[in-house]
């Protein structure tokens, strides 16, 4: 009861007929960029494929050089890792170097790979839409520590209903309107920023989701015509017998 269902995000790639509003998709790249990539990665996504959201090879160039990665090479003088910007055929690379200073830096909690989260989580794009949303972060309402005081929101995480149990290590990644400034023009309100980030995390777990969606109406529009000529067929073989 304390545990919400998302809420709709109205995306344009939601239904049968669904596609991809790519304006939004690039404005939920941006906030991607400014804001999840802090913690977040993208392993099964390369900087090359922005094109497909209708990026040029030169402005792919550029965001792919705005990522600083380690490379396996050390330095011999300092004994740190070698950096190097990445190229457009690397993949979106996590912030930390791994799984511990990943913890270290989010109070033990693992941010987890985002590429394929719409898919991972039940109603997965509404469900980022909801849980960095405007309503997704908030008190924790007093019934529920009447009726259950040991779900009492610990120090270091945040209540957050649309996570699945209540209490979340992800500190509120979009707190204020106008947080990125949209190069499109489009007013940057909290649920703005929330759905084009949903839009855009669709976009990453099923990209060719529109080829899906056309290949599905073909199919069933064949087999509408296929129906009908087997019924004819039917009609023609038993015309004498009847
Ligand atoms: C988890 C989205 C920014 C740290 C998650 C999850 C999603 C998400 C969908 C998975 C929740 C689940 O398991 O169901 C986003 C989006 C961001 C963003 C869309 C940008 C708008 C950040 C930032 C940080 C962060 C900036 C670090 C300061 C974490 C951590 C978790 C997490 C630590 C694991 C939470 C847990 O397991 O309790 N995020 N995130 N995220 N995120 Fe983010």
């Amino acid at each position: 009861e304390f545990h919400l269902h998302p809420r709709d995000a109205g995306l344009s790639s939601a239904g049968f007929f669904g596609k991809y509003d790519r304006r939004q998709v690039q404005r939920g790249f941006q906030v991607f960029k400014e804001v999840c990539a802090a913690c977040h990665s993208l392993k099964y996504v390369s900087f090359r494929d922005l094109e497909e959201i209708g990026y040029s090879e030169a402005e792919v160039k550029a965001i792919a050089n705005q990522w600083v990665i380690e490379t396996p090479s050390v330095n011999p003088d300092t004994g740190e890792a070698a950096t190097r910007k990445n190229v457009a055929s690397d993949r979106f690379p996590s912030p930390f170097a791994n799984e511990v200073a990943a913890r270290a830096a989010n109070n033990n909690a693992l941010p987890p790979d985002l590429s394929l989260i719409a898919k991972a989580r039940h109603d997965g794009a509404n469900y980022v839409f909801s849980l960095v949303g405007k309503d997704g972060y908030r008190p924790q309402p007093a019934e529920l520590l009447k009726k259950f005081p040991e779900t009492k929101t610990p120090d270091g995480l945040h209540y957050n209903p649309y996570f699945a149990n209540l209490n979340i290590a992800m500190p509120p990644p979009l707190t204020t309107d106008g947080q990125v400034t949209y190069t499109d023009g489009t007013v940057a309100t909290h649920d703005q920023m929330a759905k084009d980030v949903a839009a855009f995390l669709t976009w990453t777990a099923e990209p060719k989701l529109e080829a899906r969606h056309a290949a599905g109406f073909a199919s069933v529009v064949f087999i509408l015509i296929f129906c009908f000529l087997a019924w004819g067929a039917y009609q023609n073989v038993w015309r004498d017998v009847k």
